[in-house]
């Protein structure tokens, strides 16, 4: 009777997996492909399929905690055996080759394995943290980026990297932060698309390209007081609002694969969660890709308390519809057994399976197991090409916050520099978390980007107290300075003998990533310390800040007259930075992210609901308000300057009035009321008035980037449809509700030209 219902509980479930077809993946002939795998996968015994669903780190890189029973032989015997489908942190062109070989020439039936990695914002040549890459609102500029991080990756013999990240964040505190795009779906959903064609490309056979991974599947980012791991309560439509527009582009994208997550989503831990993997992703979605777990997020239902030992676990995962067990050994050492009792159907398996053979096929392993390990190839690493795509893309993601009296740009000749900070010194920080196989200190550092780009300027430096101390890593727990205050004086010396101080401030790189959160989210060790000492001999402070997150710099903004914001931009951010100092390139970028007052702010977002007592008309304390400090943002969402200034005028709707299949063409002018060339990102928000459910204050549906010479006007034009309009309501399904709405065209989330239109009922 049970068997019985589980059939036909596994019926259904594959029904939903199968409803919708393929708006993915590649341009592979797919029949082709659909023969090749059946006719495999009739060979296969069982163990040898659920070894296709099994993934081990290789021993000697794990980007988690290492798992017990696992070592280097019975990992080499395994594969050998067929009991592994994919490996992860395997890199080199001979070593890949060298693993491929085991499975291939070993196994009974040589399936090739699927080789990943963490290629998040680069593989040597580092390209800015994908929190920066958002500020430049270029998603063609993350493209290229991916696609640049492709050809190294694939170079070395990888097929797929673990990005991108598209976890919307809105708490500071969250170390993770610095992996995504921010805080916005509709920019976050733009940057996601455009990063799973750049490593996918049209092709995935091709040997430059590699298999996308969106992830974490669902709501990583919405992790309760911002600590890593934690638990996530979310209410469905802000699931659907918020958190899933990112995802769904991805599909858009033909994204290869999906990542589950950590986290349980309302006491439901993601890997364990039907609803999100066979109901959304497969479903509705109609996903064809496959679902790798996390690491070890399928054994960490145990801890989660879902399942008594890893073979319920196994049980639930498999059920709901997680495809691959990354570093769980609970896949392997138990499903062959739920399968001969009866609990889990082999149908279920074979669908898993299907998906990542597929998979395999199409990035054409079965013609050429070894055509991606290439020793010939790996010269494209850190290639100039690539350097100056990181060059361009540094640049590009520079947010200017503040320029008090057009402190800056500066003067190429005849000034006095002093260049003070550890952060300007370093050749790693640069490099960012997450870096894949980036060269520890290969960075060019912000003193030698002023240095290459100064002119004749006179450049000195001083490093101020060291900011850390000790072992600095990916794995282990960074030490800040705290007691050792040596080199302050020397600072503030040499500040008060120059005539501008560029000070680099913030967080070293390490602060930032997974397992890396924190309760205080202002400059740490001595570094506001060391702003104020040389703020007090020298008012000509242009702070660099270099960070993964959004951090608190009141005292900062309120006094020094110019900040950049420079977060951690990769192999050239010295370069680029210092080609925003003094003027060779003019910055554009924006906040993705609105930066706080203060971390008790947190998490804070633009895009937020009303509230009941949004104002304090009355006067009195009954408001929605903190009484020690502001509620609203230092700088808002969409915030960034330039060297030049813009005016918006003249916003026209063609009508006020939509109706089902009509549009309104918004337009704008937009004019360089300056003296410089400059790009301006011009952004259209809208406001749902009305709603079955309370609809956010301002949501972002268009944005562009322009450029315009001195005195240049351009016309800016977006379109609006009941499409984007659409949200997921009370009725729980994604539609335009009829009635009024405000919208706002300007240069951030908090200014703009108003106007409004009416939704009319639609018949
Ligand atoms: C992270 C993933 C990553 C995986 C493999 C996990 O700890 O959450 O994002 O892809 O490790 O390195």
């Amino acid at each position: 009777m049970k068997k019985q219902f589980l059939s036909l509980l596994l019926l259904g479930l594959i029904a939903v997996a199968c409803q919708k077809p393929g708006t993915n993946t590649t341009s592979q002939n797919d029949s082709g492909i659909n023969t090749k795998v059946e006719a495999l996968l009739s060979k296969m015994t069982l163990i040898e399929k659920i070894g296709q669903l099994n993934q081990y780190s290789s021993r000697w890189e794990l980007t988690g905690p290492a798992p017990e029973g696992v070592d280097s032989m019975s990992l080499y015997n395994m594969v050998k055996e067929g009991k592994v489908g994919s490996m992860l942190n395997v890199t080199g062109a001979n070593a890949t080759r060298k693993i491929q070989a085991w499975a291939v020439d070993s196994s009974r039936l040589g399936i090739p394995l699927i080789l990943a990695y963490d290629v998040i914002h680069g593989y040597e040549t580092m390209f800015p943290i994908p929190l920066a890459e958002a500020a430049s609102w270029e998603p063609e500029l993350a493209k290229k980026s991916s696609r640049v991080a492709a050809t190294e990756a694939s170079a070395v013999g990888l097929h797929w990297t673990f990005a991108p990240m598209v976890d919307i964040a809105r708490d500071a505190r969250w170390g993770r932060f610095m992996e995504g795009s921010g805080e916005d779906p509709y920019l976050g959903a733009k940057m996601a698309y455009a990063r799973v064609k750049g490593f996918q490309g049209d092709d995935l056979s091709d040997e430059t390209t590699m298999a996308a991974c969106a992830k974490h599947f669902a709501a990583y980012g919405f992790i309760e007081s911002g600590r890593d791991y934690n638990t996530v309560q979310i209410g469905d439509p802000t699931l659907h609002n918020i958190v899933f527009p990112p995802f769904k582009a991805c599909v858009d994208a033909g994204v290869a694969t999906f990542m589950n997550a950590f986290n349980t989503v309302n006491e439901t831990p993601a890997t364990a969660s039907s609803y999100l993997q066979r109901d959304i992703l497969k479903g509705e979605w109609g996903f064809e890709g496959f679902v790798v777990s996390d690491w070890n997020s399928i054994g960490e239902m145990v801890p989660h308390g879902v399942a008594v030992d890893k073979k319920e676990a196994a049980y639930k995962a498999i059920t709901a519809g997680s495809d691959m067990d990354m570093e769980g050994n609970a896949y392997i050492n138990n499903l062959e057994e739920l399968v001969n009792e009866g609990k889990v159907d082999e149908a279920l398996i074979d669908d898993a399976v299907r998906r990542i053979l597929t998979i395999k096929f199409k990035l054409g392993l079965f013609d050429d197991p070894y055509k991606y390990c290439n020793p010939e190839r790996e010269k494209v690493l850190r290639c100039d090409e690539h350097l100056a795509a990181a060059k361009e893309a540094a640049k590009r993601s520079i947010v200017l916050l503040k320029n008090e009296n057009d402190l800056l740009p500066l003067k190429k000749d005849g000034l006095k520099i002093a260049v003070i900070g550890e952060l300007a010194g370093s050749k790693d920080v640069p490099l960012g978390s997450w870096r894949a196989k980036a060269i520890t200190n290969s960075a060019v550092s912000l003193l030698e980007g002023i240095k290459n780009v100064g002119g004749s300027s006179s450049i000195r430096f001083a490093q101020g107290p060291a900011y850390t101390e000790g072992l600095r890593s990916f794995t282990t727990e960074l030490n800040i300075n705290t007691t050792d205050r040596s080199g302050m004086s020397e600072a503030r010396l040499l500040a008060s003998k120059s005539d501008v101080v560029v000070i680099a401030l913030g967080e070293d790189c390490w602060q930032s990533g997974e397992g890396r959160s924190q309760t205080d989210i202002s400059m740490k060790g001595f570094q506001q310390e060391l702003l104020e000492e040389v703020y007090k001999v020298n008012k000509n402070v242009v702070v660099v800040l270099m960070n993964g997150r959004p951090i608190e710099i009141n005292w900062m903004a309120e006094n020094v007259p110019a900040i950049v914001e420079c977060w951690h931009l990769g192999s050239e951010a010295g370069n680029g930075i210092a080609e925003v100092l003094f003027g060779d390139y003019n910055p554009a970028g924006k906040l993705p992210v609105s930066f706080p007052r203060a971390v008790g702010q947190q998490p804070l977002y633009y895009n937020h609901l009303h509230t009941g007592r949004a104002t304090n008309g009355e006067g009195n304390v009954f408001w929605s308000h903190y009484t020690d400090q502001s509620k609203e943002p230092l700088y808002p969402f969409g915030y960034g300057l330039s060297y030049t200034t813009f005016d918006y005028s003249n916003l026209k709707l063609s009508t006020n009035e939509l109706t089902e299949g009509g549009k309104i063409v918004v337009e704008a002018t937009i004019t360089n009321t300056g003296n410089v060339a400059g790009e301006e990102i011009v952004q259209l928000y809208i406001r749902d008035l009305v709603g079955s459910i309370s609809r956010p204050v301002k949501e972002l549906k268009g944005f562009e980037k322009i450029k315009l010479e001195p005195k240049e006007s351009k016309v800016v034009s977006f379109e609006i449809t009941t499409k984007d309009l659409e949200f997921y309501g009370a009725s729980k399904e994604w539609k335009a509700e009829p009635g009024d709405f405000n919208l706002w065209v300007g240069p951030n989330s908090a200014e703009g030209m108003a106007a409004s239109f009416t939704l009319k009922k639609m018949n």
